[in-house]
């Protein structure tokens, strides 16, 4: 019998018969502000399994070495087992969210170069940024492998941004994690999808995106379907 490892705010993940591969449930749960705003939000598990599996084939098929194994059903798909690196990696090419917050800027200001920032991954302390060197002061990554984090997440940050230019949307900003696999190799996990970037249309700048949800814009559904159909009508289905 598969075994409950983990049940986090949007995705259960279970073990299998083979000791290296996970099963990942996504679920139809949104949340936004650290999980203190949460909804049930019907199909949405499997938009998010959807977008995330086709994204994740074709960074796999670009060079990226990912967890991504297979979709095999409509809300679940299987990964290679890792330990999570506790950092969320985000990097920003426009200004939006928390960098218009924090520092006053007017969402839509376009960067010269990216924007590379790190958190610490704990919903009881809230997500705090963290530097470098307070990532080696509690020994979270070494240097050399939070080297290998940003290379791959610059080489994502091309690919993603050419991929989705060509169906109209502007990859705004978005968050990675990774995990370290038995063999000790760094490699892309979690998901890739609306829940974690910001996508604007290019024409009408209208938000593509989880901020639809954190912001009451909207229809969420409605917006993840849409993206999905313009990435299907790329890319194929999975
Ligand atoms: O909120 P903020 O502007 O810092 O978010 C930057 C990017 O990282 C956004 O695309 C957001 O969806 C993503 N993010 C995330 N999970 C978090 C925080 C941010 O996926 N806990």
């Amino acid at each position: 019998m598969d075994e409950l490892i983990y049940s986090g705010k949007a995705k259960q993940m279970w073990t299998t018969t083979d000791n290296d591969v996970i099963r990942v449930v996504y679920m139809d749960q949104a949340t936004a502000l650290n999980g203190k705003k949460k909804d049930q939000i019907a199909g949405k598990g499997q938009l998010n399994n959807q977008i995330s599996s086709l994204i994740f084939k074709f960074l796999k098929e670009n060079g990226i070495a990912t967890h991504f194994i297979r979709k095999v059903s409509a809300t679940e798909e299987l990964v290679k087992k890792v330990k999570i690196i506790p950092l969320e990696v985000v990097t920003r090419n426009i200004a939006a969210g928390h960098f218009s917050s924090r520092f006053g800027i007017e969402e839509g200001l376009v960067f010269k170069a990216p924007v590379e920032e790190t958190y610490f991954k704990s919903d009881e302390l809230d997500d705090p940024f963290i530097n470098e060197s307070q990532i080696s002061a509690l020994e979270i990554a070494s240097v050399t492998d939070l080297q290998t984090m940003w290379q791959i997440s610059r080489k994502v940050n091309k690919l993603l941004t050419a991929l989705f230019k060509e169906i109209d949307l502007q990859l705004v900003d978005f968050k990675l994690e990774f995990g370290k696999t038995n063999q000790n190799e760094i490699i892309l996990a979690d998901e890739f999808s609306p829940d974690n970037c910001r996508l604007w249309d290019l024409k009408s700048k209208k938000h593509m995106d989880k901020d639809v949800y954190r912001r009451d814009l909207g229809d969420l559904t409605s917006v993840y379907e849409e993206v999905l159909t313009r990435l299907e009508k790329k890319l194929g289905g999975t």
